[in-house]
C-alpha cells in the first residue's frame, strides 16, 4: 500500500523523536512491502520563526491531503512571550479543528519491564495497568468564548464551556465501540453534581448505554475518578470524558506508568487523516542532546498503522519490537534502571527498527 504521511516534527525534541519514528516506519514499509512518503511541515515555534504564524494555511492543506499526520511536539521558552494568538500551542488547536479530530485516544499501559519506574506501590503495580482514555478534543472550555474585561473592581475573566448533544453523542459512540474491542467496560467521567454540560453529558451517555447492553457502564464524578486512578487503576478499562477533564486525567494516568516519554496518542476524525503524537512536550531541558526517549512517538506511529492505515499486523510488529528492546534491557535516561544498558535516542530508534 502507498501512504502519504505529513510529518510535523515541531520544536525542541520533536525533530529528534519523529526521526526515530520515521526510521521505524521505513523498516515497516520495507518489511511488509508498503511505500510510505513523508511531507515535512513546519508547526509551532519553528513556523513562527519562518512565517510569523504557528501554522500556515498551506501546511494545514498538506495535513488534510495526507493519509496520516505524525507530530513531535511544539513550544519552548523562546516563544513563551509571543502574543496569545500566535503562540505555538495555537497550531495544535488549529490542526485539531481543521481535521475535525474530535476523539483523542490515550492508552495508558504499564510495561512490566518498567514497573519499578511507577510511583505507585509495588502491590498496586503488580496487578498491571492497561487502560484507555477517550477524550473529547474539539469542544468544551478550550474552544468556548473567552475574554478578560476591566471592571470597577478590577479585571475579570471568563471562559465558556459548552457542549451540544451531537458532540457528546459522537465521542460517546467512539468510547462504546472502543470498549467493545477491549474488555467491554466503560467509565464516563463528568461533574454532573455541579455543571449543566455534565448533566447533558450524562443524559446522552445513559441513552447510548441502552444501545450497548454488552458494555458494562458506570458514571464517575471527575474528582472521584482522579482519586480512583491512583487507588485502584485496575477498575478501569475505557474512560470517556470531555476535553479539559480528559486533559488532566490523561496526564495523571500517564504518570502511573512511570515515564511520560513512553506514552502515545491518536486523535481521530469521523473521516480523513488522524493525527498521532507522543503525549510529552518539547522538553527544552534535554533538546539537542540525543537523550530523549523516542518510544512514545514510535508507539504513536504504531497507532497510525493500526487506526489510519488498517495495518494491524504491522502495528503489532512495532509494539512487539518495543517490548523486545525493553526485554533486552536497553533504556534511555528517563527509564534507566540498575543493570540496564543506557542508549541514546537514535540508538533506541535503531534497536526498535532492527527488531520489527
Ligand atoms: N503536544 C505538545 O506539543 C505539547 C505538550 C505539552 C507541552 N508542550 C510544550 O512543551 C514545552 C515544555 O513543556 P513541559 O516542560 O511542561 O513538558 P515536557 O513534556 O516537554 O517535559 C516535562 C519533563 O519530561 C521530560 N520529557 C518529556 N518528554 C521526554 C522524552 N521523550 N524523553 C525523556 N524525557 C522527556 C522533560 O525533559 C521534562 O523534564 C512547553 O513549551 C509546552 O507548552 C507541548
Amino acid at each position: 500500500m502507498e501512504k502519504r504521511i505529513a510529518v510535523l516534527a515541531g520544536d525542541g525534541i520533536g525533530p529528534e523523536v519523529t526521526a526515530e519514528a520515521v526510521k521505524v516506519l521505513d523498516t515497516v514499509a520495507a518489511k511488509f512491502g508498503h511505500t510510505f512518503s513523508y511531507d515535512p511541515v513546519l508547526i509551532g515555534g519553528c513556523s513562527i520563526d519562518r512565517h510569523g504564524v504557528p501554522i500556515t494555511e498551506e501546511a494545514l492543506s498538506v495535513c488534510k491531503a495526507s493519509d496520516g499526520v505524525l507530530l513531535g511536539a511544539v513550544g519552548g521558552p523562546k516563544w513563551d512571550t509571543c502574543p496569545a494568538d500566535i503562540r505555538p500551542e495555537k497550531a495544535l488547536l488549529a490542526v485539531r479543528k481543521e481535521l475535525g479530530l474530535f476523539s483523542n485516544l490515550r492508552p495508558t499501559k504499564l510495561f512490566p519491564q518498567l514497573a519499578s519506574a511507577s510511583p505507585l506501590k509495588e502491590e498496586i503495580v503488580a496487578k498491571g495497568i492497561d487502560l484507555l482514555i477517550v477524550r473529547e478534543l474539539i469542544g468544551g472550555i478550550y474552544f468556548g468564548r473567552r475574554q478578560t474585561v476591566s471592571t470597577p473592581e478590577g479585571k475579570a475573566a471568563e471562559d465558556v464551556m459548552s457542549y451540544a448533544e451531537y458532540e457528546i453523542e459522537r465521542i460517546g459512540r467512539v468510547a462504546f465501540e472502543t470498549a467493545r474491542k477491549r474488555n467491554r467496560k466503560l467509565a464516563s467521567v463528568d461533574k454532573a453534581n455541579v455543571l449543566d454540560t455534565s448533566r447533558l453529558w450524562r443524559e446522552v451517555m445513559h441513552r447510548l448505554s441502552a444501545e450497548y447492553p454488552d458494555v458494562e457502564y458506570a458514571d464517575y464524578l471527575v474528582d472521584n475518578c482522579a482519586m480512583q486512578l491512583i487507588r485502584n487503576p485496575q477498575q478501569f478499562d475505557v474512560i470517556v470524558t470531555e476535553n479539559m477533564f480528559g486533559d488532566i486525567l490523561s496526564d495523571e494516568a500517564s504518570m502511573l506508568t512511570g515515564s511520560i516519554g513512553m506514552m502515545p496518542s491518536a486523535s481521530l476524525a469521523a473521516e480523513g487523516p488522524g493525527m498521532y503524537e507522543p503525549i510529552h512536550g518539547s522538553a527544552p531541558d534535554i533538546t539537542g542532546k540525543n537523550i530523549a526517549n523516542p518510544l512514545g512517538t514510535i508507539l504513536s506511529a504504531a497507532m497510525m498503522l493500526r487506526y489510519s492505515f488498517d495495518m494491524a499486523e504491522e502495528a503489532d510488529a512495532v509494539e512487539a519490537a518495543v517490548e523486545a528492546v525493553l526485554d533486552a534491557g536497553y533504556r534511555t535516561g528517563d527509564i534507566m534502571q540498575d543493570g540496564c544498558t543506557p542508549v541514546s535516542c537514535s540508538a533506541m530508534g535503531s534497536l526498535v527498527a532492527e527488531r520489527v
